[in-house]
C-alpha cells in the first residue's frame, strides 16, 4: 500500500520541474493528484502519464497572477474529489530584474505569483483540512529564502516571504494542519536553465558539499516525507534540500 493511498494532493506548478516529479511520486504512492499550471499540453501530458501508470489525476489550468487562481483550483478539486489532504504550494517564477532598474510592477509580479497565490490557495483549502481533522501544506521556498546568494531582488524577497508565510501558517493552523516548507538548492529544471549555463552553475556546485546540482525527484522525496505522518512531530520547519550549501 502506498504512503498516500486514498489521499488527495494538490500540487501547484506541476506541469514541469520538481512539481511534476512530485506529482508522479505522489500518484505512485496512491494519491489522487490535482496537477496545475498554465500550459495545457504539458498539464495533459502529466495527467496522461499518471493514468497510464495506473494512477488517478486531473489538471486545472490557472494562472497564479490572476485573482481567480485559488477559486479555480479549489472548485475543480472539490468537484472531482470532494476533499483535499495535501497542498503543495510550488508554482513560482524568477524575475531576472536587478535592484537598480526593477519596477514596482515587476517586483510585485514575483511576490504575487510566488507568495500571495500560496496564501490564497491555502486559505481556500485550510477549512476543508480543519473539518476532516488533518492536513499537510508544503510551501516551496528556496535557499535564497535563507540568504540572498544572488542579486535577483524580487525573487529573493519573495522566497524570504515564503519562509515567513510558512511559519505564520504553521502557528495559525496547528495542531490540525502541519505546515512545512522546502528550500531547494540548485535543481535541474527549466527555471534553473533560465538563469544561465555552466558558468552560472559551477559556482553554485562549488558551494555544495555534494558537488552537484539536484534532481527534481530529490525534492519530490522530501515532499513525500512532509506530506505523511513520517514527519508527524515536524511543524513550521523549512527543510533545505540543497546538497549542503555553505556547510
Ligand atoms: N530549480 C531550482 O533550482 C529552484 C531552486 C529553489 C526554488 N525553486 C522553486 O521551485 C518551484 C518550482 O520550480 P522549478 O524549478 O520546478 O521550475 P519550472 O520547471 O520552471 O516549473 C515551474 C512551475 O510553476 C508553474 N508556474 C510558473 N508561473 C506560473 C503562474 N504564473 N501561474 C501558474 N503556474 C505557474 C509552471 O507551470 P506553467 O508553465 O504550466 O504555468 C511550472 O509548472 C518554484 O517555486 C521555484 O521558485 C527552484
Amino acid at each position: 500500500m502506498g504512503k498516500l493511498e486514498g489521499k488527495v494532493a494538490v500540487i501547484t506548478g506541476s506541469t514541469s520541474g520538481m512539481g511534476r516529479d512530485t506529482a508522479y511520486l505522489f500518484a505512485k504512492e496512491g494519491a489522487k493528484v490535482v496537477v496545475t499550471g498554465r500550459n495545457e499540453a504539458r498539464a495533459k501530458e502529466v495527467v496522461d502519464k499518471i493514468k497510464a501508470d495506473g494512477g488517478e489525476a486531473i489538471y486545472v489550468l490557472a494562472d497564479a497572477a490572476d485573482k481567480s487562481f485559488a477559486q479555480a483550483i479549489y472548485d475543480a478539486t472539490m468537484a472531482a474529489y470532494g476533499t483535499v489532504d495535501v497542498l503543495m504550494n510550488n508554482a513560482g517564477m524568477l524575475s531576472l530584474a536587478q535592484f537598480a532598474t526593477i519596477t514596482a510592477e515587476e517586483f510585485m509580479e514575483d511576490i504575487n505569483i510566488n507568495v500571495t497565490s500560496a496564501l490564497m490557495l491555502s486559505q481556500k483549502f485550510a477549512p476543508v483540512m480543519q473539518a476532516k481533522g488533518e492536513g499537510h501544506i508544503i510551501n516551496v521556498a528556496s535557499i535564497v529564502g535563507w540568504a540572498a546568494h544572488w542579486g535577483f531582488v524580487a525573487y529573493v524577497t519573495s522566497k524570504h516571504a515564503m519562509v515567513g508565510l510558512t511559519k505564520a501558517m504553521a502557528n495559525e493552523l496547528a495542531p490540525t494542519i502541519h505546515v512545512n516548507g522546502i528550500c531547494p538548492g540548485a535543481i535541474k529544471t527549466a527555471m534553473l536553465a533560465s538563469v544561465g549555463g555552466e558558468d552560472v552553475f559551477q559556482p553554485m556546485i562549488d558551494r555544495t558539499c555534494l558537488r552537484r546540482l539536484g534532481e527534481g525527484s530529490e525534492i519530490a522525496s522530501a515532499a513525500l516525507f512532509l506530506a505523511t505522518s513520517d514527519s508527524s512531530f515536524i511543524d513550521g520547519q523549512l527543510l533545505r534540500v540543497d546538497g549542503g550549501v555553505d556547510v
